[in-house]
């Protein structure tokens, strides 16, 4: 923690402290964020007040605690949406599931959701509940509408839970929580004044108007990729195929669904500092795309389909060439040899990095959360440590930052 010693020095933050058994850990949360210079208040909710007291979070914050929608003294001193607006952010930690989806459906029941939707500060979220919860469809779409809206999230971790289970859905540890709001409040923009330009997702091929080819890339990493450029204050271009996910605050995203469509897309970007190419680009498309519905005949054979090159669009940017990007980065998927395999790629791509990638179905890597990656550059190969697809992208847009300075 000695790096960002008194990082917060002459900040508020608003704490806000949902009802989970990590809610413990909120404690010491406070006591690191004085440390660090910060000024913390603090919001129970209804089902906090049932893990921690409202006087230990008191004494512990040396000030007062609001828990109550509709308190007249705290009214009459200070009205609910001045107290969300005072501070430099508001932090939810532990956030539980059910203030998540309350915070997505923008309801406002009670003190600390009425404060989150009254608030123009930046809100930090750190999600702790059991992993079941955390990994429920309407969990994740919950903290996918948040995220596009902005809201920034630390954690959850994975790790044993105090129900027993193991697995995504402990809170972060509380120095990552400390890190992340200094973070949010004094925001590092190394990429400032750049154009960074990524490609995310499948393409698409159609093969008449109803049939196509695809593959079974998610764009979780892409997006992240972009989200983590633009995090550091870069402007962003992210060029998509088909994805569930939602846009990435403050990016501007170009839907394509062919690899031609990606290219031109690309090209009407440029020039940009960076590329980054994290779609899984088909490699082939359809010579000749029907125009009606191909017919199955009782008796016809299968049709058989033609396919015709499409156009590589790492290579096509990292050509030399006035609107070469500065740095381009592409990746390998590969299913055995990977690093071998890579090494080869980069030199064929003509790409400064390339990030290996193992996808054999095993790793889970297609449409999972983790990745486990090796940078391979002019001066050598580093592997990484299984990271999640944030943690992969904001290591990747550091070192992107590091090298256009
Ligand atoms: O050749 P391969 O598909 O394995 O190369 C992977 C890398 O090349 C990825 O960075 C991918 O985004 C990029 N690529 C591309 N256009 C293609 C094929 C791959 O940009 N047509």
């Amino acid at each position: 923690m000695t790096d960002i010693e008194h990082m917060l020095a002459g900040k508020k933050v608003f704490l806000i402290i949902a009802g989970g058994i990590a809610a413990y850990k909120s404690l010491d949360l406070i006591r690191r964020l004085q440390d660090q210079g910060a000024t913390v208040r603090c919001c129970l909710t209804e089902n906090g007040k049932q893990f921690v007291t409202p006087m230990a979070v008191s004494a512990l914050s040396q000030g007062p605690v609001y828990t109550d929608q509709f308190s007249l003294k705290d009214e009459s001193e200070m009205g609910h949406i001045e107290l969300s607006r005072q501070s430099d952010i508001l932090v939810v930690a532990p956030a539980t599931a059910n203030i998540l989806a309350r915070m997505a459906a923008g309801i406002a029941d009670e003190l600390a959701t009425t404060l989150i939707l009254a608030t123009d500060k930046p809100v930090l979220v750190a999600p702790a509940m059991n992993v079941r919860m955390w990994l429920h469809a309407a969990t994740q779409a919950n903290v996918a509408t948040l995220k596009s809206r902005g809201i920034a999230f630390v954690g959850p971790e994975d790790g044993a839970m105090a129900c027993n289970e193991f697995g995504p859905g402990r809170l972060a540890e509380v120095p990552e929580i400390v890190k992340a709001i200094v973070g949010v409040v004094n925001p590092r923009r190394p990429l400032a004044g750049r154009h960074a330009l990524v490609t995310s997702g499948p393409t698409v091929e159609p093969i008449d108007p109803v049939r196509f080819i695809a593959n079974r890339s998610s764009g979780k990493q892409g997006h992240a990729i972009a989200a983590a450029l633009a995090a550091l204050g870069a402007r962003v271009t992210l060029v998509s195929g088909p994805t569930g996910l939602a846009d990435p605050a403050g990016v501007e995203v170009v839907r394509i669904e062919t690899a031609k469509q990606m290219l031109a897309a690309c090209e009407a970007a440029l020039p940009a500092d960076v590329a980054v190419c994290a779609a899984a680009v088909a490699d082939w498309g359809v010579a000749a795309v029907a125009g009606q519905k191909l017919k199955k005949q009782v008796g016809d054979p299968p049709p058989t389909i033609a396919l015709t090159a499409n156009p590589d669009i790492l290579a096509t940017l990292s050509a030399p060439g006035p609107h070469r990007p500065r740095l381009v980065v592409g990746f390998a998927a590969e299913t055995e040899t990977v690093v071998a395999h890579a090494k080869a790629k980069r030199a064929r791509k003509g790409c400064d990095w390339i990030l290996a990638n193992d996808v054999s179905a095993a790793t889970g890597t297609f449409g999972g959360d983790r990745n486990q990656v090796t940078l391979i550059s002019a001066t050598g190969c580093d592997p990484w440590p299984a990271l999640s697809k944030q943690a992969v992208a904001a290591r990747l847009a550091d070192l992107i930052a590091e090298a256009l300075s």
